[in-house]
């Protein structure tokens, strides 16, 4: 079943939910590797897509593709130093970077430890990277996203996100950047992210939700009234691409439609 563009598979539980995008994750990876010979993806942090990176990089999966051609950016970064406990590159070394035969140069990590800075950087790898210049948006293959329990995605809290008058879903004052430096919470704390534009323009874009907790903010997010500065995560209603939501029947028990896809196995 669809929404717009958004396809929601429901999984039996979370590791059903890893084990189908992980498949996924795969199949496009190599239908754009045989296809032009490139994948771009920016991963998501936080705890939930551990279990996707830890499939694809397993003996027998990591092989099917040619990691010389892949290169990972990412969605988000705390305004940390790699090596933090915080940092969501230290969280994908382990799981994926680490058990990967991949040139340093494929991967593109957010510099949390440059503050503000980090943001301006970041645009500029993305800009040099993509060959993109003036307002052109890079346009990644595919971009992983998780979802708080408040409907947050990236670095995209609720209050930070307005509709323009153009229908686009904005970080006021950003302008057309790429990356912007946010911050977040009662202690301010930095986070870069990739801005809603870049986001939008991603060839594909894959939620993974899972938990309970979350069952409220995604019937929100998919079912209710389009209000991106409440919900955040709603700003992909504006997606160019195709929208893949593989959530966990807990993640989905909030949601009205019984009819959505999913199939078993
Ligand atoms: C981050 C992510 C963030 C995350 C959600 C869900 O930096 O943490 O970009 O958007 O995807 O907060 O986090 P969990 O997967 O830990 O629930």
């Amino acid at each position: 079943m669809s929404i717009g563009t958004a396809e929601i598979v429901i999984c039996r539980d979370e590791a059903d939910m890893h084990e189908r995008a992980a498949d996924a994750f795969l199949d496009r990876a190599e239908a754009c590797l045989s296809r032009k010979g490139m994948f771009t993806v920016a991963l998501s942090g936080g705890r939930t897509p551990k279990g996707l990176y830890e499939r694809i990089s397993m003996p027998g999966k990591k092989e099917l593709l040619d990691w010389r051609r892949i290169h990972i950016f990412w969605g988000d970064e705390r305004g940390v130093p790699p090596e933090h406990d915080d940092s969501n590159y230290r969280m994908v070394l382990e799981p994926l970077l680490r058990k990967l035969r991949i040139p340093k140069g494929n991967v593109h990590r957010i510099k949390g430890e440059k503050g503000d800075n980090a943001a301006a950087e970041y645009e500029k790898e993305m800009i040099g990277f993509f060959g993109t210049s003036g307002n052109a948006v890079p346009v990644f293959d595919l971009i992983l996203l998780g979802m708080g329990s408040d409907g947050h995605t990236a670095s995209l809290f609720p209050g930070m996100l307005i509709v323009a008058d153009d229908g686009s879903v904005k970080i006021p004052g950003s302008g057309a950047g790429l990356a912007a430096a946010v911050r977040v919470g009662d202690a301010g704390r930095l986070r870069i992210t990739l801005t809603p534009v870049v986001i939008n323009s991603a060839r594909e874009i894959f939620f993974l939700v899972s938990g309970r907790e979350k069952a409220a903010a995604l019937s929100e997010v998919l079912e209710g009234r389009f209000d991106p500065e409440r919900f955040p995560a709603q700003l992909v209603r504006r997606a160019k691409g195709k929208v893949t939501w593989f959530v966990d029947k807990e993640a989905a028990s909030g949601l009205g439609s019984s009819d959505y896809g999913g199939y078993e196995r």
